[in-house]
């Protein structure tokens, strides 16, 4: 399963990018009016930053001014992919889009027959909502397992499943069990998914413990072991 992190937030991606595992970023108009900055701008140095798909969401409610907006938004990098919502217009705007080799992020999915519906109009990837549906009381992961069934039981469909709406830490494991080729995480479930204070108090154990070694600077260490031999 690839990463991606879900912020339009320059310093998150930045600090996350330099982790080393960041496969790509997933932005939505919610993100980009938190950051009050130019929408193509921001677009822009992500794509640069990132080298990864990099997800931008048209506005339009229509199937024309969706595609419009869609070729617009693909000029503004090659690693722009254009979100669409998973509406009739939207269908439509991803089958065309998806026809003139543009690739299309089908966003907003809450059952698999819509991921089927987005898979076989040739979205790149559809992002089913986990923490929305258990925010109604329904199982996130089981959507996600069942899209990646789908998808797997039909060679026609090549559609990635973009497990989106992570909430914590556990989310991003039942993604990773259920089958998602992507998971889109915000900033703070990253950080917290990379912490443990077992892990933290094990390594300042280490360090004390290390404190008591007289000869301790592994770069005099191994140098006077380089030269000894
Ligand atoms: O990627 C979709 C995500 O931004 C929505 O998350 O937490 O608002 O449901 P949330």
């Amino acid at each position: 399963m690839k990463l991606f992190i879900d912020t339009a937030n320059l310093d998150e991606i930045r600090e996350v990018h330099s982790w080393g595992i960041l496969a790509g970023v997933t932005t939505n108009p919610s993100l980009i009016a938190r950051e009050g900055r130019d929408f193509i701008q921001v677009v822009h140095e992500i794509c640069e930053l990132v080298q990864g798909p990099v997800s931008a969401e048209v506005t339009a409610q229509d199937t024309e001014g969706m595609v419009r907006e869609g070729r617009l938004l693909a000029k503004i990098h090659e690693h722009v992919v254009v979100k669409v919502p998973l509406i009739e217009a939207g269908l439509g705007a991803c089958s065309q889009l998806a026809a003139e080799g543009i690739k299309v992020n089908v966003t907003l999915c809450f059952q698999p027959s819509q991921a089927l519906l987005a898979g076989l109009a040739g979205a790149a990837y559809i992002s089913p909502f986990i923490g929305r549906i258990d925010d109604i009381s329904w199982d996130g992961s089981d959507l996600i397992g069942q899209i990646a069934a789908i998808y797997a039981g039909n060679p026609s469909i090549h559609t990635q499943v973009l497990a989106a709406s992570l909430r914590h830490p556990q989310h991003l494991v039942q993604a990773a069990l259920a089958g998602a080729d992507v998971a889109t995480c915000p900033y703070k479930v990253l950080k917290q998914a990379l912490k443990h204070p077992l892990t933290d108090i094990g390594n300042q154990r280490f360090l004390a413990d290390w404190e008591t070694v007289p000869e301790r600077d592994i770069s005099v260490l191994v140098e006077r072991w380089l030269q000894s031999r």
